[in-house]
């Protein structure tokens, strides 16, 4: 059944990403409305539902899903909590949302494809990545042919999560049995999908991980590298680290074609729109006498605003999950497609700990 207008989304979780979400909530009340809150911390709940006048708070998820009046279920909590949360949602008949990583496992994440597609509701996973404008930028560049057959894609993500106080010592973040590992799953993800959604299929991986500041327990890694083959023949490098001293938080990404490359850089560190480039070689720009004239092709990529109204990836994202909920399209984002980033995380993990090649198709 067709979900009224607004979207009436019930949330669970109201810690730090809650910030980032709720501003599609306050920029598009005609699209979504907060209605519903529980976190297990209760002064969290009451602090996010004060700034939503109607919003209920509950104390536990059973009742707000049996009681609440919502369609959809956002879901940003630890995640180890990502699969029951979401199944009981889906059961309730709820659409849901729920942040990155899908899962702790990829058998948990079919779990909930399975179960969202015999309940016939969307499933949607938060990779706010897909729904950045500078990144489509780049994903449509590609698909043009502007940079000819992509070659390969170098990418990393790094930051100093302890070793810059970004978070206290002790952080869910750090415990791999809240978090279902460490650097790999919880931010190497966002990277993972994104080259995913522009390159394809990766056909194998080999990786290896390691612990070594003793803050990081239950098998949360710190530092992560891994070597992908892609389906098309493209390779691929990754670079992991949680434990980047004085490490501005950085997410490096590099596309090589046979005819330019696209590169998009961190802007200082900030969690902000990323700078994307594209240099083609030219003919006039092949100067042997001049070497330094083949590095002067990079420019700006235009950002594609193709159904993307805001500047902002999270506002996106929200405003394209309650449409699919309205329309019934399968989301850009939607638990089946994220199989394959769940596959690629078990792949990386597998590798590390078989010191052995995994063939994707195998899992
Ligand atoms: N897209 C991004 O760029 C991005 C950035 C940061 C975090 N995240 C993701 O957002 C999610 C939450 O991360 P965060 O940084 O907000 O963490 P957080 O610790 O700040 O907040 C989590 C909240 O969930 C609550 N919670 C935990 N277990 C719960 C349960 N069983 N039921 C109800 N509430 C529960 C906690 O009390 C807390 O308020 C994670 O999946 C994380 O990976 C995404």
């Amino acid at each position: 059944m067709k979900p009224p207008s607004p979207l009436r989304i019930g949330l669970i979780g109201a810690g730090n990403i809650w910030n980032a979400h709720k501003v599609a909530f306050q920029q598009f009340p005609e699209s979504v409305r907060l209605a519903a809150v529980m976190d297990i911390n209760p002064a969290a709940a009451q602090k996010a539902a004060d700034e939503f006048p109607g919003a209920k708070v509950y104390a536990d998820p059973a009742t707000m899903l049996r009681d609440a009046e919502i369609d959809a279920v956002l879901i940003l909590t630890v995640h180890a909590e990502h699969a029951a949360l979401a199944h009981a949602a889906i059961v309730s008949g709820r659409h849901v949302l729920v942040e990155k990583p899908m899962a702790c496992s990829l058998a948990e994440a079919r779990s909930m494809a399975d179960a969202a597609d015999k309940a016939g509701v969307r499933l949607m996973i938060g990779q706010c990545q897909r729904y950045d404008r500078s990144y489509r930028g780049a994903k449509r560049l590609i698909e043009s042919g502007e940079i000819g057959r992509v070659q390969a894609v170098r990418f990393d993500s790094m930051q100093g999560l302890f070793s810059n106080g970004i978070l206290p010592a002790g952080h869910w973040l750090a415990d791999g049995s809240k978090a279902g590992g460490g650097i790999v799953i919880s931010v190497c993800v966002h990277r993972l999908d994104l080259v995913r959604f522009c390159l394809g299929e990766v056909r194998r991986v080999s990786a290896v991980t390691r612990t070594l500041d003793p803050g990081y327990i239950n098998g949360a890694e710190d530092f992560a590298a891994a070597l992908f083959e892609f389906e098309s023949g493209a390779l691929g490098e990754m670079f992991g680290t949680y434990s980047g001293f004085r490490m501005p938080y950085s997410e490096g990404l590099m596309i090589f074609g046979q005819d330019g490359a696209i590169h998009a850089s961190p802007n200082n560190g900030e969690y902000q729109a990323p700078a994307v480039y594209a240099s083609k070689q030219h003919p006039g720009v092949k100067d042997e006498n001049n070497w330094l004239a083949q590095f002067r092709g990079f420019q700006p990529v235009p950002p594609d605003t193709d159904g993307l109204p805001s500047d902002n990836s999270f506002v996106n994202q929200m405003l394209h999950f309650a449409d699919c909920c309205h329309t019934g399209a399968e989301p850009l984002s939607s638990g089946r497609d994220n199989l394959g980033t769940m596959r690629l995380i078990e792949g990386i993990y597998q590798s590390a700990k078989t010191g052995t090649w995994i063939d994707l198709k195998n899992l």
